[in-house]
């Protein structure tokens, strides 16, 4: 068992290869987001010599209150309390604890699937408008109607859940559209701090042609969703795209710059967080001397100071965080073979 007294600003977490530093914002993710940024499968996270693992924590919320959080986890099961409530709903968490990661393998956001740009993009629409994820959930819930009758090659009963889609697909669409608006120049001016890159933008991708409306889309559709057994079109293949010039991003930056616009996503919307609904949420960032060159390590520290949402940093060397002296109120704690002191 550890217990961890964390500073509200800047936490530095130093320990060498395998001492467990990723493992402990694992634990710190897992209360956030109830699952694994470095897994899909939860249960990794549970120290396969033990047969569960349990993790709670008092976050100040931004009404003032303290809102406790636990997490327990075995083989089969999580269970979840809030304020010492069982709850099923991990939105309820994200809420309490709105956290974002940058890890070795976030530079992959850009360049994998859209599914995890989705889920991105979302987190920020979820926090943005407490009316998206219902939406969302009714959309998704239709979809899979929808496309088991597609399997099934059932034609009657489409029609409803078309309709179903068109009106839920609009709502969330919409959403997604008002909270990039927001978002956008949040972003482009955290680009232009870190990156000398000019003519940067983000598209957004409804997932159909909205020239069209995703009804005549469905109409459109048809024949193809049918042979397939799936639907083509709508906010499930919603999307995000990095511009340069008239170019994607992913396809021609270098790999240091990927991971610096990558940075300025998650930046952007823990400051639109703060901003629009003046919560500070807490960022995770692993093998921080990995992902960044040293002017950017600073300039990332400065922006995060500024932004006084609370930060845990890992690294395997002190000197990875450059010149602390300057810094108040952080701390400093020691990882070793599992174990987490502060220094
Ligand atoms: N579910 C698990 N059960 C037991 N041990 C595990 C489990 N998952 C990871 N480990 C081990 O725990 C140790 C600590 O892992 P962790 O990834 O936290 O190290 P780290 O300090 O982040 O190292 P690095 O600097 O290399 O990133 C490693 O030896 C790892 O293999
Ligand atoms: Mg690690």
């Amino acid at each position: 068992m550890a217990a961890v007294y964390p500073s509200p600003t800047l936490n530095f977490i130093v320990g060498k290869n395998a001492s467990g530093k990723s493992a402990f914002l694992e634990a710190i993710f897992l209360l956030g987001r109830i699952k694994s940024f470095r897994s899909t499968a939860i249960k990794s996270v549970i120290n396969s010599s033990q047969l569960e693992l349990v993790v709670s924590a008092e976050i100040l919320q931004m009404n003032g209150a303290i809102a406790h959080l636990g997490v327990q986890i075995d083989n089969k099961n999580y269970y979840c309390r809030i304020n010492h409530q069982t709850t099923h709903k991990k939105s309820d968490f994200a809420y309490a604890l709105p956290l974002q990661v940058i890890h070795p393998k976030s530079y992959e956001l850009l360049d994998a699937a859209p599914q995890l740009r989705r889920e991105f993009l979302d987190w920020g629409v979820f926090n943005d408008n407490e009316n998206f994820l219902l939406n969302w959930r009714k959309y998704k819930k239709a979809l899979a109607q929808r496309n088991s009758l597609l399997k099934a090659r059932s034609l009657k009963e489409l029609n409803v859940w078309n309709n179903e889609l068109v009106y839920y697909g609009t709502i969330v669409n919409n959403y997604r559209q008002s909270y990039l608006l927001q978002f956008k120049p949040v972003f482009i001016e955290i680009v232009a701090k870190f990156l000398d890159l000019t003519d940067v933008d983000l598209r957004f991708i409804s997932g159909w042609n909205t020239d069209k409306g995703l009804d005549n889309v469905f109409i459109e559709d048809l024949d193809k969703d049918l042979r397939f057994g799936f639907t083509h079109s709508g906010p499930h293949r919603g999307d995000i795209q990095i511009i340069v010039g008239s170019r994607l991003a992913k396809d021609f930056v270098s790999r240091g710059q990927l991971k610096l616009l990558i940075m300025s996503l998650k930046l952007a919307q823990m400051q639109l967080l703060k901003n629009q609904h003046s919560n500070i949420g807490c960022f995770l960032i692993d093998d921080f001397a990995a992902e960044l060159d040293i002017i950017n390590r600073a300039k990332l520290l400065q922006y995060l100071i500024e932004l006084e949402c609370q930060v845990f940093i890992t690294t395997t060397e002190p000197s990875d965080f450059g010149d602390l002296s300057h810094i108040k109120n952080y701390k400093m704690f020691h990882v070793e073979q599992g174990n987490i002191i502060q220094v």
